[in-house]
């Protein structure tokens, strides 16, 4: 197990290159299988969610092997529709590939991916929607099993707008035979940037960032080289990271327009914003004032991946907050951690009842979840004194090189292994 000793209260100055973004370049590599041509995801970040997807695309027979921070596919010798159960218990975005998966050999096997730290994660409307395309799915001793002679087009209304299952969908319907709708789809940028790859291996995609999505069956795909879109979850988080620290930071290869709901939030909170082209600047050289409340939405409301992050600024803000995590049944684990520096925070169902206070205090806290685990780290380097975030583990499934950012920015950050 590794750790993070921090040592608070640094501002925050210098720039940070935006990595590629995970919940793109994800559900992206699941779409590989879908063709027999080479494909080549530029720029990947070097993660372990990503590092997971490879390694289960090898046990289906396809070649994925790292080119630097490329990785090349090859799904031409793909021959095996299972999906190993505790890789996919491992990786829960490992669903996307019963689109892909189905397409390619008219079957899938899958562990059924229970739920996880944030919450009970079901996925009743990727297998509607496949049902939907002509798959029979049967579901025994945790597997989910899908079979179809045929896939064939059809309208699909989403009772939510699932991230997942429009992504799942999208991939099934490729190459089925006639025409997919998609009704009230997910309209976040990562579902934007896989109907651009799907279209330039030769699909037909369009509507993608709307609610409505429509997919043309075609019979062959190519190949082709793509570089996915940057991590707006990231940029999020290194913004907060500087609005708590003070300072000024600049993010590179970051786009303001697919996080506008954060920024809007932290104007509130009294930072200095500018953008220019793929570049955001903060300044914050004072405390910050609490925002009233923040309710996370599907995109382009503000997004529930963002929620831990500014629920930690929010504890140090001048003032009250109430922070509402509508997506999620349990993404407030990271609270009692931030209690245990300080904090003043209420959990009552899905509203933490935040009262501002002076400063976060240095103590040891645990990670239990991605975005939870990163707030954590925020708390600490805003905080007076020393701090121990266990299981890091948690934080490199979606950031690369985070201890290594955080450093070059000035921040007093060592990873330790115990
Ligand atoms: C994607 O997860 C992201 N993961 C999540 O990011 C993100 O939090 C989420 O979308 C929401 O934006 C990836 O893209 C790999 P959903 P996903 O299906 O697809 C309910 C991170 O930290 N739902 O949009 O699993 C579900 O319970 C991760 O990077 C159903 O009810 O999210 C939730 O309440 C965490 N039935 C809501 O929809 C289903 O079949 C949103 O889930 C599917 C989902």
């Amino acid at each position: 197990m590794e750790k993070y000793i921090i040592n608070g209260r640094n501002k925050l100055f210098g720039s940070v290159e935006i990595q590629t973004a995970k919940n793109s370049v994800l559900p992206i590599l699941a779409a590989a299988v879908l063709t027999d041509e080479k494909v080549k995801i530029l720029n990947t970040p070097r993660i372990t969610d990503v590092r997971n997807m490879v390694k289960i695309l090898t046990k289906l027979g396809c070649k994925a092997i790292y080119d630097g921070d490329d990785i090349l596919i090859d799904s031409s010798c793909a021959d095996c529709y299972e999906i190993p159960s505790e890789l996919a218990h491992e990786l829960r975005s490992s669903v996307f590939l019963l689109g892909s998966v189905i397409s390619r050999f008219h079957t899938a096997k899958i562990a059924y991916p229970g739920g996880c730290d944030i919450g009970l994660r079901p996925v009743d409307l990727h297998l509607t929607g496949l049902k939907r395309l002509g798959v029979e799915i049967t579901e025994a001793n945790g597997y989910i099993i899908c079979k179809c002679e045929k896939l064939r087009g059809n309208e699909i209304m989403l009772d939510c707008p699932s991230v997942g299952a429009t992504e799942n969908i999208m991939l099934a319907a490729v190459k089925a035979e006639g025409t997919t709708v998609i009704k009230n789809a997910a309209r976040e940028p990562e579902i934007e940037d896989l109907q651009k790859f799907l279209n330039c291996l030769g699909a037909k995609v369009k509507g993608a960032g709307s609610s409505t999505v429509v997919i043309e069956g075609v019979k062959n795909l190519g190949g082709c080289e793509f570089l996915p879109i940057s991590d707006r979850i990231e940029a999020g988080t290194f913004l907060v990271a500087a609005a708590m620290c003070g300072g000024e930071v600049q993010l590179n290869r970051a786009s303001a327009e697919n996080i506008s709901s954060l920024l809007h939030k932290l104007r509130e909170n009294g930072c200095k914003i500018h953008t220019n082209n793929d570049k955001i600047v903060l300044e914050s050289n004072r405390r910050l004032t609490s925002v009233k409340s923040i309710e996370t939405q599907p995109y382009p409301g503000f997004p529930t991946d963002l929620q831990a992050q500014m629920t930690a600024l929010c504890c140090i803000c001048h003032g009250q907050s109430i922070i509402t995590e509508n997506l999620f049944e349990t993404r407030f684990k990271y609270v009692p951690e931030l209690r245990k520096m300080g904090a003043d925070v209420t959990v009552i169902n899905r509203n933490a009842f935040v009262r501002g206070v002076e400063g976060f205090k240095g103590a040891t806290v645990v990670a239990h979840d991605l975005r939870g685990g990163a707030a954590l780290v925020l708390a600490a380097l805003a905080a007076e004194g020393k701090s121990q975030i266990l299981d890091v583990s948690h934080i490199d499934r979606g950031y690369a090189s985070f201890e290594y950012k955080l450093r070059k920015l000035g921040g007093d950050i060592f990873r330790v292994s115990i």
